[in-house]
């Protein structure tokens, strides 16, 4: 069943659990994503990356996750992740998404601020949910190797209330300490800042970079109030792992269908490893 991303995390807060994320970059990670929320029977967010948009395939990569998210078993929500500029959005909407993310984390406060609202209004008028960062969520690579990101990229609590209030986003991505990619050290998350941004804002907040947090991390932003966790870089590790390990096995010689069944259960394996520590719950639409 398709699902916008307001309704997928309606009871988060409440039951205290989080949805997981997950990049949807090809069929494979796109089956095994939906497969490991059925047979869990949990909600999840199949994320489409924006890179997807750059090759020629891209529709029937979405129609596939679209045909697939509508038939699945559980709610799916089907999200543009890290939309960049407004044409992407609008293709993600034109391709099918429940949800886009717009991300103008990088701009100055006003420019994110004045485009997330058009894209509001544009995608609510679709009945699409909009997620949207203020302060920058960073890259592994631009990480010190102390372990924390610059801290000046860390969302501020007052800024993230006057943006909720003038864009309407349904959404929120914080910055907070974690980095997209593999992490570099000992991660030192700012859970005071989370717990007062929860505080002073409504709307439900999503973690970016998950990949290399620890199991208590996870559950501590949880119980602060994280309701959406993007995670992306373990899941493509373990899959691309399981298909090393058969191919190492037989010396190189042997046919991708002896390869793609480990590779795939290796990620539904991960994906189901992340409802578990996000203690994701049924959720039953109407
Ligand atoms: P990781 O690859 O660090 O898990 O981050 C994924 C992400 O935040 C996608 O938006």
């Amino acid at each position: 069943m398709l699902v916008t991303l307001n309704e997928i995390l309606k009871e988060t807060r409440e039951k205290k659990y989080a949805v997981g994320a997950f990049n949807a970059t090809d069929y494979l990670l796109g089956e095994a994503v939906i497969k490991a929320a059925e047979e869990a029977n949990v909600p999840v967010i199949m994320m489409v990356p924006t890179p997807a948009f750059k090759v020629k395939q891209t529709p029937y990569l979405m129609q596939f996750i679209l045909d697939r998210a509508r038939k699945a078993s559980v709610p799916v929500c089907m999200h543009l992740d890290h939309g960049k500029d407004f044409d992407i959005v609008m293709q993600a909407i034109h391709y099918g998404c429940s949800s886009v993310m717009f991300d103008g984390s990088l701009l100055p406060i006003e420019e994110n601020l004045e485009k997330t609202k058009e894209i509001v209004k544009i995608a609510h008028a679709c009945g699409v949910s909009v997620e949207a960062e203020i302060g920058h969520v960073p890259g592994s690579k631009n990480q010190p190797a102390t372990g924390a990101p610059d801290e000046s990229m860390y969302t501020d609590p007052e800024d993230a209330v006057m943006f909720v209030k003038e864009t309407g986003v349904d959404a929120l991505a914080v910055s907070i300490g974690t980095v997209h990619g593999a992490f570099v050290g000992e991660p030192k998350l700012d859970f005071d800042r989370l717990k007062k941004i929860r505080e002073m804002v409504d709307v439900p907040l999503v973690l970016h970079g998950g990949s290399g947090l620890p199991e208590e991390d996870f559950r501590k932003c949880i119980e602060l109030g994280i309701s959406k966790i993007n995670f992306f870089t373990e899941l493509a590790t373990a899959v691309s792992r399981a298909a090393y390990g058969v191919m190492k096995e037989k010396e190189g010689n042997i046919m991708w269908p002896d390869v793609s069944p480990t590779a795939e259960q290796a990620g539904i394996d991960a994906v189901k490893e992340q409802f578990r520590i996000f203690n994701t719950q049924p959720l039953h639409l109407n």
